[in-house]
């Protein structure tokens, strides 16, 4: 550990967001079983080809979301309190939000993300869309605590987390985050939450090991990164994508399975990979309802309402906050 800091200190690394991926790639690479975060995904191709994933026919969870947003507008419109603030945890595009902003009424809109460039534009759009809205960006780690602008502090609250981004965290991660959300939101306000539901196994493994290949991509594109950001010297072809549904945990896991043993170079350091041995880059937890209802309770919110489709494959939540 101490060998592969020292390594990280001598690398000139061109600012703090890649220094912080050196750092995650070089430990995480190192633990025992190996492991990458998700969150690195989303560089300029990452999020193209994650673009391409939910269009992919197989990739259910963007288009049956979209759709319980749509077609569930007024329901989701007649629980919301008049003037209230939209606070949008991790806001990356805007189709979901524009949906929910044309059948409810918001006063203001609060895109809290950690890259402050892409945010300010989309505000830009939407101020433009939406003359009656007020935007108020905030550039932070949705995950940590952070302070909403002083405009909205009088103003009802209503959380937004769409896409089941809350099935990346552990469920450690995910009671630590409802319970900062409602820190941050308060005693009364009300959180909309995409949360993706249980269902047979085989209609899960094809979302996650699509006939074109686009996810293979996705998860091998960490190892493209790594070369490009980090001087590595990975032979992309020499490791395969992997995802399973562990059913014990109730998640999909993804993997990158080294197809034979090999040596890596990245940062001064030497990865060694035994033939088949895996790294693991992304769990995407499922829940039924009842199992997310006991994870709300637990971190202080009790669900109000619960809207699905017709073959129940992904739900959007209401909660209510408790003190
Ligand atoms: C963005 C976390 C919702 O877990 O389904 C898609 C990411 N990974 N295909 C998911 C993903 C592989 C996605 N989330």
């Amino acid at each position: 550990m101490s060998l592969h800091m020292s390594a990280l200190a001598n690398a000139h690394l061109p600012d703090e967001q890649t220094s912080a991926f050196a750092r995650d790639v070089v430990v995480g690479l190192s633990d025992q079983p190996k492991r990458l975060s998700p969150k690195y995904f989303y560089d300029a191709a990452g999020s193209e080809l994650f673009e391409q994933i939910t269009r992919l026919p197989e990739y259910y969870p963007t288009r049956t979301e979209l759709g319980i947003l749509r077609d569930r507008g007024a329901d989701i419109a007649a629980i919301i309190p008049e003037k209230a603030a939209l606070i949008e945890f991790g806001a990356g595009a805007t189709t979901k939000v524009r949906l929910l902003l044309q059948s409810c009424t918001f006063s203001a809109y609060v895109p809290v993300d950690i890259s402050g460039e892409f945010l300010n534009a989309q505000a830009e759009a939407l101020r433009q869309d939406f003359p009656a809205l007020t935007v108020h960006p905030v550039t932070a780690d949705f995950t940590t605590s952070f302070k909403l602008p002083d405009a909205i502090k009088d103003l009802p609250k209503v959380g937004f987390f769409p896409g089941s981004t809350i099935g990346n965290f552990e469920p450690h991660e995910a009671y630590r985050f409802l319970r900062s959300a409602r820190e941050i939101l308060g005693v009364g306000a009300l959180m909309i939450v995409g949360v993706d539901l249980e269902k047979d196994e085989r209609v899960l493994h094809a979302a996650y090991n699509d006939a074109a290949g686009v996810t293979a991509r996705f998860n091998l594109n960490l190892l493209v990164r790594a070369n490009r950001e980090l001087g590595g010297n990975f032979d992309v072809s020499a490791f395969v994508h992997r995802a399973i549904y562990n059913r014990e945990q109730h998640r999909i896991e993804m993997h990158l399975i080294a197809k034979k043993p090999q040596t890596v170079r990245l940062l001064g350091t030497s990865l060694h990979f035994r033939a088949g041995e895996s790294i693991h880059t992304e769990n995407s937890y499922k829940y039924s309802i009842e199992r997310f209802a006991a994870l709300a309770r637990s971190s202080s919110w009790t669900v109000r309402s619960v809207w699905t489709d017709a073959a129940k494959m992904f739900s959007v939540q209401a909660l209510v906050a408790e003190a």
